[in-house]
């Protein structure tokens, strides 16, 4: 099947949460995925269970540059050039000012931005040299402002958002398209950690549908649930001292 966006995409955290169910959505839609995390057994399970055989796993920490320049060349290599990058893969530790350490801030910048750095890096390179090609990172609309236990998580998504940013014109000028993907609370492994009530939660299903009509768009940003979205807007904009009121309220409850 022929789709708008190309025919080979390429997935980044697809064994678990929201990249799990993208690939399976990218199958359906008839697309041949390259999925990527490190654990190899579970993605050769998902690509099993895929009986189309659209499902090829590619194995690989994301933390390691060399490893995402040499995937990325085994995947053009096997599958034929990547017309859909969607770097997905993240991690989550909460961070407080008490439990606040150099090495967990060092493993969410290692992961969430140097991860997808990693990942970027050769993807843009093939798409710059060929004037085509679809990239979807995922960040979060916790990298609008600074979150309480979202200490570190909240800053490598914030450089996320912030790097995008200014990578998007210059990726226009070379027909390449660039999203900027933010959602809200989705019920993964990755969320299961948090002991507060999520407010807005919705399934990776859900968020992988929002991500794939969007991408069909020309938005440059794709943010859901959509009351979510709205209210972290508004929160983006509001003065310091209010939004202050707003975050002791949170670590208050
Ligand atoms: N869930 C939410 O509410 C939410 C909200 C906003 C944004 N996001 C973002 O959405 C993305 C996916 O989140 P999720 O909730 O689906 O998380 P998840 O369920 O924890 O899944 C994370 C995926 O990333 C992979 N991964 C983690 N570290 C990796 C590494 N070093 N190298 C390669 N793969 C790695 C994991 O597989 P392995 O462990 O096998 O490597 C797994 O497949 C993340 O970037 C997250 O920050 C999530």
């Amino acid at each position: 099947m022929q789709n708008k966006l190309g025919n080979i995409a390429w997935v980044t955290g697809a064994s678990e949460g929201i990249g799990c169910a993208l690939i399976k959505q990218l199958a359906a839609a008839g697309w041949t995925v390259a999925a990527t995390s490190r654990s190899g057994e579970k993605l050769s399970e998902l690509a099993e269970q895929e009986t189309s055989g659209a499902i090829h796993p590619f194995p690989g920490d994301i933390t390691v540059t060399n490893k995402m320049e040499m995937l990325v060349a085994a995947i053009e290599k096997e599958l034929g050039t990547i017309d859909l990058a969607i770097l997905n893969a993240g991690t989550h530790i909460p961070i407080t000012g008490k439990t606040f350490s150099v090495e967990s801030v060092r493993e969410l910048v290692e992961t969430n931005l140097m991860g997808t750095v990693n990942c970027l890096n050769p993807v843009l390179k093939r798409f710059i040299q060929r004037r085509s090609g679809t990239i979807a990172v995922v960040s979060s609309l916790a990298g609008y402002r600074g979150l309480p236990t979202s200490a570190g998580y909240g800053a490598t998504k914030a450089a996320l958002i912030n790097m995008c940013e200014a990578l998007k014109p210059e990726l226009d000028q070379f027909g390449v398209s660039l999203h900027l993907i933010n959602p809200g609370f989705v019920k993964t492994p990755l969320t299961n950690k948090n002991t507060f009530p999520m407010p807005f939660l919705i399934s990776a299903d859900r968020a992988a549908r929002e991500i794939l009509t969007g991408l069909k768009r020309p938005k440059f940003e794709i943010t859901f649930p959509f009351g979510f979205s709205v209210i972290m807007k508004f929160i983006r904009i509001i003065p310091d001292r209010l939004f202050f009121v707003f975050s002791r309220k949170l670590i208050s409850k």
